[in-house]
């Protein structure tokens, strides 16, 4: 299961990618938006520090549009996921970016027919949003049951399912049991996976009894 941050933060994203654990970063407009940055040298930036997949969202909303910009967010980096949403003018994109060698993040994906479509647009990425369906009062795990289920049943599909707008822990354990490839998570979702009370119990317990021991390692 690979792990994506969610942030265009480039703090947050150097901190955590010392952990060893980020395989790639997410954002969108909001989140460059609540960065303050400059949009093109935030996606440079992070591709210097993350080898992995990073997804920069187009603005346009008209197809030829999307793969203009598309192309020249491209061109930052190899690394970097172009992401576009889950419009028939996006899927039109993604389809033109995916010929050129482009790995396309297909995103506001909402439904299972949806993702049908994005896969057979050759996206590399489809983005179902679990936390905002939970917010209206549906499933959103519901939808990534469907979505494996769906994808499995097609080798030739090749998109990767990438659970966005995770809000706790459990719905990255859900999605693990679920067998989803990938996991975005916004930073504070990822240190909360570290804790818990009987790991910081049992670590002072430990520590305090070798005190008294009197001993050291080195
Ligand atoms: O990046 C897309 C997605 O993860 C957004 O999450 O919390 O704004 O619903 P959220």
């Amino acid at each position: 299961m690979k792990f994506f941050i969610d942030t265009a933060d480039i703090a947050e994203i150097r901190s955590l990618a010392a952990t060893g654990l980020v395989d790639g970063v997410t954002t969108n407009p909001s989140l460059v938006a609540k960065s303050g940055r400059r949009f093109l040298d935030a996606i440079a930036e992070i591709c210097s520090i993350v080898g992995g997949p990073v997804s920069a969202e187009v603005t346009a909303t008209e197809a030829e549009a999307m793969v203009k910009e598309g192309r020249k967010l491209a061109a930052i980096a190899g690394n970097v996921a172009v992401k576009v949403p889950l419009t028939p003018d996006g899927l039109r994109a993604c389809r033109t970016l995916a010929d050129d060698g482009t790995m396309v993040n297909v995103t506001l994906c909402f439904s299972p027919a949806q993702a049908i479509l994005a896969a057979k647009a050759g996206a590399a990425f489809i983005s179902p949003f679990v936390g905002r369906l939970d917010d209206v009062g549906t499933e959103g795990m519901q939808l990534i049951a469907d979505i494996v289920q769906i994808y499995s049943n097609y080798p030739a599909f090749r998109t990767e399912v990438l659970v966005a707008s995770v809000r706790h822990p459990m719905h990255v354990v859900e999605a693990a049991k679920m067998g989803a490839e990938v996991v975005t998570m916004p930073p504070a979702v990822l240190r909360q996976m570290f804790a818990h009370p009987l790991t910081e119990k049992g670590l002072a317990a430990f520590l305090s009894d070798w005190q008294k021991t009197g001993q050291s390692i080195l």
